[in-house]
């Protein structure tokens, strides 16, 4: 083999091709190579330079040996497998055929703790390896993604150029594809947005089911009413792409009452949640939608159960003007908790990810595309905690009373809301001066004599409760 090639794309599944496609438009010469998997996996990457024209000149490849040959010096090679077993097996194929300062990129949706030990593994034998979250769907693959890098910076200085050729471009012009940080940033970066995604969907879905609790209201008019919302503040993909949802039909049926009402998940939000929970910050809006995915998906007992209880409801309209105002306040929760959360790793891990810098890649290719996003990326200019930003302290105090009635609202008719619930319960507590923290502190140390803090005493000392005598 002669020709020579600049970039190396591995796993031609759905992401890895469009991803590929995008490379090639871009004007980057690109050797493609998946797997052979007899009678499952057969000549996949040959396939795709025959079905799309942008990859007519790519090179294909089912050998790995030969793949890599095709790669110029310093090799870049782009991952696009899941994460998990799949990766480890090309890996161990792998790295034994690169060179020093050759660029190995993990694209896939990786633990950031997996990809700080490559990065260290392979920082020995000299190879940059980078570990890149990759947001926008197969659309955004195709069109322009979000691209969030973390990992070695002189490998990220080598394929920097090429990465933002094919990123989204910002409101203002600018790519969406930045550096965050060494080791696993990317990644980290990567699992909170989708632990942001996975609320912002929840949410939406309870506005959804509290609207469908009123007679009066059908899918045709929570549509007109997203499409009014669309074109406001309360604008994202996300709303956009479920309001066109419910245009859908079958067979003069709504398209997703045809469609089981079991929700997956694929692993990375309970990564967040853990990673969270590990900081102490709390990520409370996650939590509650991954939880509402799991009683999503155990159908069967939630089917048996709704025979034994019969929850009275009430008969009340959505109070639909309110809606939008909860929906908003709500998504300014969720929005906070995830970058709390990379604030706390920053102090964990002595990174330094700028929030402004992580908005903007998020403002535009990602899933969690917004006029939120691009409000943040100024305001995080001024101040990093969005629940005290002065643009929206207003809209906060102005949603308590819709808040309220919608939660009670939601209580009458039996309808669960686990996010917009959540987002109220965090909103209260953290807005409050005293807690209940202390009791909690007593029963520790009637128990387990953990000790306590006294208000009436220096920082730092630990007291015991009248009990230990007792104990
Ligand atoms: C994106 C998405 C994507 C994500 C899936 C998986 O930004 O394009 O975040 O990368 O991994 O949405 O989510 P599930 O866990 O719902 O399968």
């Amino acid at each position: 083999m002669n020709r020579k090639v600049s970039w190396g794309i591995i796993g031609m599944g759905v992401m890895g091709t469009n991803i590929s496609r995008n490379f090639a438009s871009q004007g980057h010469t690109v050797a493609l190579y998946n797997r052979f998997v007899k009678g499952k996996e057969e000549n996949i990457a040959l396939k795709c330079t025959q079905e799309y024209s942008e990859l007519k000149n790519a090179l294909a490849f089912e050998e790995l040996d030969l793949f890599v040959s095709a790669l110029k010096f310093p090799r870049k090679i782009l991952l696009m497998i899941p994460s998990g077993l799949a990766l480890e097996k090309i890996l161990e194929e792998l790295i034994p055929m690169l060179s020093q300062g050759d660029v190995l990129i993990d694209g896939g949706n990786s633990h950031y703790n997996d990809t700080e030990k490559r990065a260290s593994l392979l920082n020995e034998k000299k190879i940059h390896f980078l570990g890149m979250g990759v947001s926008g769907g197969k659309i955004g693959a195709l069109n322009g993604p979000s691209l969030m890098i973390g990992g070695n910076l002189d490998g990220y200085k080598i394929v920097n150029r090429d990465l933002e050729s094919i990123a989204a471009k910002d409101i203002y012009g600018t790519r969406c594809c930045s550096y965050l940080g060494l080791g696993g940033a990317g990644h980290y970066i990567k699992m909170v947005h989708n632990g942001i995604e996975y609320a912002e969907m929840q949410l939406l879905a309870e506005i959804f089911e509290l609207c469908m609790t009123s007679p009066a209201l059908n899918f045709a008019s929570i549509h007109k009413e997203l499409s009014v919302w669309k074109k406001s503040f309360s604008q994202s993909y996300l709303l956009e792409i479920t309001s066109e949802i419910l245009t859908y039909n079958d067979d003069g049926i709504p398209f997703i009452n045809k469609i089981l009402d079991k929700a997956s998940s694929k692993g990375t939000v309970a990564w967040a949640i853990a990673n969270g929970a590990l900081l102490g910050s709390p990520n409370s809006l996650m939590a509650s939608a991954l939880h509402a995915r799991f009683t999503s998906s155990l159908k069967s007992k939630r089917e048996k159960l709704s025979k034994s209880y019969k929850i009275q409801k009430g008969k009340y309209e959505t109070p639909l003007k309110k809606l939008k105002k909860v929906y908003d306040v709500s998504r300014l929760i969720n929005h906070h908790q995830g970058f709390e959360m990379i604030k706390s790793a920053n102090d964990k891990f002595s990174w330094e990810i700028n929030f402004a810098t992580v908005a903007r890649l998020w403002s535009e290719g990602s899933i969690i595309k917004s006029q939120l996003m691009n409000a943040l990326v100024k305001e995080f200019q001024k101040n990093d905690s969005i629940i005290e930003m002065e643009k929206f302290k207003k809209e906060i105090i102005d949603a308590q009373e819709d808040w309220i009635s919608i939660i009670k609202y939601a209580l009458d008719n039996v309808v669960p809301i686990p996010c917009i619930y959540s987002a109220w319960n965090y909103f209260i507590s953290m807005t409050q001066s005293t807690s209940n923290g202390n009791l909690i502190q007593a029963q520790r140390d009637f128990f387990g004599a953990h000790g306590f803090q006294r208000i009436d005493q220096k920082k730092g000392t630990l007291s015991h409760g009248p009990w230990s005598k007792k104990n």
